[in-house]
């Protein structure tokens, strides 16, 4: 039985929200085999300027790069004839069940990708059973989110220097049943993303014959727009008035970040938040350990896919020396690069309760809207599946650092 196809068959019902799946594009999605085909068939979709937003990364994009080969390096000495015909994948991430051990994280301004990508991507990782968060950034509002998704929600809060703005948002995923509130750390300014640039995608949007040019060879892409608006960053769309479309208020945003929050506003933010707190983007081990002093319940080990300071160390890298310094003390995710099951196999290996999806169900809702995210989950599950029996391990909790090849 060819287990990917047919569970994604039953993954692409159309979709009763306002991320619209064509039948045709849900067929096409069926056709990916890896991460990489969703990769493929996003860039071949979106003008080069939108997808270049979404791959790139920070000046050389040497940490992008890092995080994937900080996967590769790590070999499985496999275990045989241990019994696998059958394997739970399930697992525990902050406290709660999950049916992977995956955790889809916040990626801001994807409804440029397919129309309100978040709803489809949120959708998706509630039909597979695992946790989703919203980025602050999100096109989609918290409570769209809430109200057309369900599955385990988190909010992920950037901190703006207009502080009002931040606890009136925490105050909004509080009030429509957020499970966790994320605060990313790794932003106190934008990283200097150069595709960007080149593309005139971070600057003031305006229309040049580069541009143009791009996104006449992609009509697809440009007949959604046309039927379905320009995107908006509903959390923040009242953030600058005078702005007149979402590609100018995210160019302008950087400036609204408070680039002065420390451990004290930290703390601050710990004291009001009643629920779980992750604190996203810590590469050292003394800060993962204040972080447990201070009552953060977990930590996700992150460089923010290689898109903030170039040059920062893998995710991966920098996990079991946060694993030891914490030692039980919080739960520790991590991302970047994650692109295969396997990689959670080795992340779990190595002391993290899960990985962090970015790009990859990314690529997927620009690929296919719902239908694709959950084509790359459904991917995710499969390796991941096909992975543990091959290396003779019959649940998550049998996955211990002894998996790995020294
Ligand atoms: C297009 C894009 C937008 C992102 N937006 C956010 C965001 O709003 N908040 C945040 O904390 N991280 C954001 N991230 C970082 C991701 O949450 C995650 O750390 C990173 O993508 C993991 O690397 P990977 O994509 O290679 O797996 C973004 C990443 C991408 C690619």
């Amino acid at each position: 039985m060819n287990t990917l196809s047919d569970a994604a068959a039953t993954a692409v019902e159309p979709a009763t929200s306002s991320c619209p799946v064509s039948r045709r594009a849900a067929a096409r999605v069926l056709r990916t085999w890896n991460i990489a085909d969703l990769r493929a068939m996003a860039k071949k979709r979106l003008p080069r300027a939108v997808f270049d937003f979404f791959d790139g990364a920070a000046e050389d994009e040497l940490t992008l790069a890092a995080n994937r080969a900080a996967f590769e390096r790590v070999r499985i000495a496999p275990k045989m004839l241990t019994g696998v015909a059958r394997i739970d994948t399930s697992t525990t991430i902050l406290g709660a069940h999950s049916k992977l051990p995956i955790a889809v994280g916040p990626t801001g301004g994807i409804g440029f990708g397919w129309p309100f990508a978040d709803v489809g991507v949120a959708r998706a990782a509630a039909a597979a059973g695992i946790p989703y968060t919203l980025s602050t950034m999100a096109t989609a509002s918290i409570e769209r989110i809430a109200r057309e998704a369900g599955g385990r929600l988190w909010f992920q809060a950037y901190i703006f220097r207009e502080r009002k703005m931040t606890t009136d948002l925490v105050e909004r995923a509080r009030e429509f049943g957020y499970e966790a509130l994320m605060v990313t750390v790794d932003v106190p300014v934008g990283g200097k993303r150069e595709r960007d640039f080149r593309n005139d995608f971070a600057i003031r949007f305006q229309f040049t014959p580069r541009n143009i040019l791009d996104f006449a060879t992609r009509p697809l892409w440009v007949l959604d727009i046309l039927r379905h608006g320009m995107p908006l960053l509903e959390n923040v769309a009242g953030l600058a008035p005078e702005a007149k479309s979402t590609a100018e208020i995210a160019s302008s945003v950087g400036q609204f970040w408070d680039a002065d929050f420390d451990w004290d506003g930290l703390k601050a933010m710990r004291e009001r938040w009643p629920g779980k707190m992750l604190v996203k983007g810590v590469l050292r081990a003394d800060d993962a350990a204040r972080l447990a002093a201070i009552g953060v319940d977990a930590v996700v080990v992150s460089n923010h896919g290689g898109r903030q300071l170039d040059g920062a160390v893998a995710g991966l890298d920098a996990l079991p020396p946060i694993v030891d310094a914490v030692k039980g003390r919080m739960s520790v995710l991590v991302d970047g690069g994650v692109r295969r099951g396997v990689d959670a196999i080795k992340a779990v290996a190595l002391g993290a309760e899960a990985v962090m999806l970015g790009r990859a169900t990314l690529y997927g809702a620009c690929a296919g809207g719902e239908a694709g995210a959950a084509r790359a989950l459904d991917i995710l599950r499969d390796e991941l599946v096909r992975a543990m029996q091959l290396s003779g391990v019959r649940s998550i909790s049998e996955i211990g650092p002894d998996l790995l090849a020294r």
